[in-house]
Order: structure tokens, then sequence, then C-alpha cells
């Protein structure tokens, strides 16, 4: 006798929702590789944040369809021919992830842990000192259930995601975060309003209302005041 288990009906419940999500029909039908290209998206004709020419660097890339809308948005004259658009890019994109990526022409990716000091240095490498003007992380820690803990670590993903984009952002550059609302994010949000002129949260509609995720857009570098007694 089969015995339905609750994770098995859930699992179905979310497939069927996955299958019929307009979404993910979209992204099926224009060639991305995640339905995540569209919150992106969003994100980007809201504020206006992405534009040939642009030096990006992608935190928590794979599978890739936030690079894919990158390139796509560096080639404007290939966009719509599907998949990541091929052909000359106006514009460079660095992209970093725990997992592989699948090639994407033209993305150099780095594949580790951005916790890890090598591979940040990887990263400062690939950038050869160019400053960036736009910082996006899609980064999430596999979720382990404990809210607690869930909540520090994607604390500490968003601070340093934060710090590098201080590091190496132009004044005027900016950080798109995803975030979980839930404990720990009126701290981040008054972190990017201590660090950013600009601070918008923002929910696209492509992320489900039953997610928890939002997306903390920081513009433009305020000026750190120098500690006292740091010269
Ligand atoms: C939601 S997915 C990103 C989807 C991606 N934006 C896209 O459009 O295809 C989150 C990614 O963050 C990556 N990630 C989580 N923690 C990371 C870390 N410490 N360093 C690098 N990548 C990390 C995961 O491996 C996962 O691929």
């Amino acid at each position: 006798m089969k015995i339905k288990t609750k994770s098995k009906k859930v699992n179905k419940a979310w497939l069927n929702d996955h299958m019929n999500d307009t979404y993910v029909k979209l992204a099926q039908r224009e060639g991305y590789r995640a339905r995540a290209a569209y919150k992106l998206k969003e994100i980007d004709e809201t504020l206006g944040l992405i534009r040939p020419g642009q030096v990006v660097v992608d935190l928590g890339a794979a599978p890739g369809a936030w690079s894919q809308y990158l390139r796509r948005r560096f080639a404007p004259k290939e966009a719509g021919t599907g998949g990541a658009a091929s052909g000359a890019l106006d514009g460079s994109i660095i992209a970093l992830d725990l997992l592989p990526l699948e090639p994407i022409e033209g993305v150099h990716f780095i594949q580790g842990d951005f916790h890890e000091d090598e591979v940040l240095a990887k990263l400062e490498s690939a950038l050869g000192g160019r400053p960036v003007d736009l910082v996006v992380s899609d980064m999430a820690p596999n979720l382990s259930g404990i809210a607690a803990s869930d909540s520090a670590r994607m604390a500490l993903l968003i601070e340093l995601a934060v710090e590098f984009a201080e590091k190496h952002l132009r004044p005027e550059g900016a950080l798109v975060c995803k975030v979980f609302h839930g404990s720990g994010y009126s701290q981040l949000a008054t972190l990017f309003k201590a660090r950013f002129r600009v601070f918008k949260p923002i929910k696209p509609k492509a992320s489900r209302d039953k997610s928890a995720e939002t997306f903390l857009v920081g513009i433009g570098l305020k000026k750190m005041a120098k500690a006292v007694g740091n010269d």
C-alpha cells in the first residue's frame, strides 16, 4: 500500500504551482535558465540600474539567469535572440557561485565561497582594479529551518556583500541584495541606510507572494566619516 506523505503532497503542489507559474513559462519561452531573471529585470526597469558599458559583479549567480539578463542588457542588439545572447559584449560581468555555472559567453565565472579570502582575492584579481558600477547578490545560504541561525547566516552574506561594495563600487554605484523578511531585516535595512545615499527595499512581482524574500537596493555610497583616532 502506498502511503502519501505530507512532503510528497507538498512537492506535488509546488511542482503544480511551478509548472503553471507565468514567470516559469516566460523564462522557458525567452530562454532564461530560471524565473529569477524577471526579479532583476523588474528591479532594473524600476530603478534604471543597468546600462551597457558597466562593470557588474553577480554574487550567487548559478544557474545563471541574472547573468543572462545582464548579458542581454550589454548586447542590446542581440536581445530577444533567446538564451544569453551572444556577440559583442559592451560591459563586463563577473559571476561567482559555490556551484558550477554552465558557461555564458563573455561572462567571467569564479567558483567558490564568497566567505573565503582566497575566493575574494580571485574576484578582485578578475576586476584588475576596475571600479564596479553594480553588485547584485541573490546569494542565500541553504536553510536549516532554525530561524535564528538561518537569519544570522543570511545577514553575514549581506554584510560581506556590503563590505565588498564599499571597497569596490564607484561612488555612484549600486548594490542589490536578496534578504528574507524576518528577524535581522531591520538591522540590515539600517546598515543599507547608513552606507548608501538612497535606500530602496523592493519586492518584485516575480518574487512569489508566499516567499519572505525581498531585495534591498542601495545607490550611491555615503562618504564614511573617518573613525576617531584612525588615520
Ligand atoms: C537563488 S540562487 C541564485 C539564482 C541566480 N540569481 C540566477 O538568476 O540564476 C542562490 C545561489 O547563491 C549561491 N550561494 C549561496 N551561498 C553562497 C556563498 N557563500 N558563496 C557563493 N555563492 C553562494 C548558491 O549556490 C545558489 O546558487
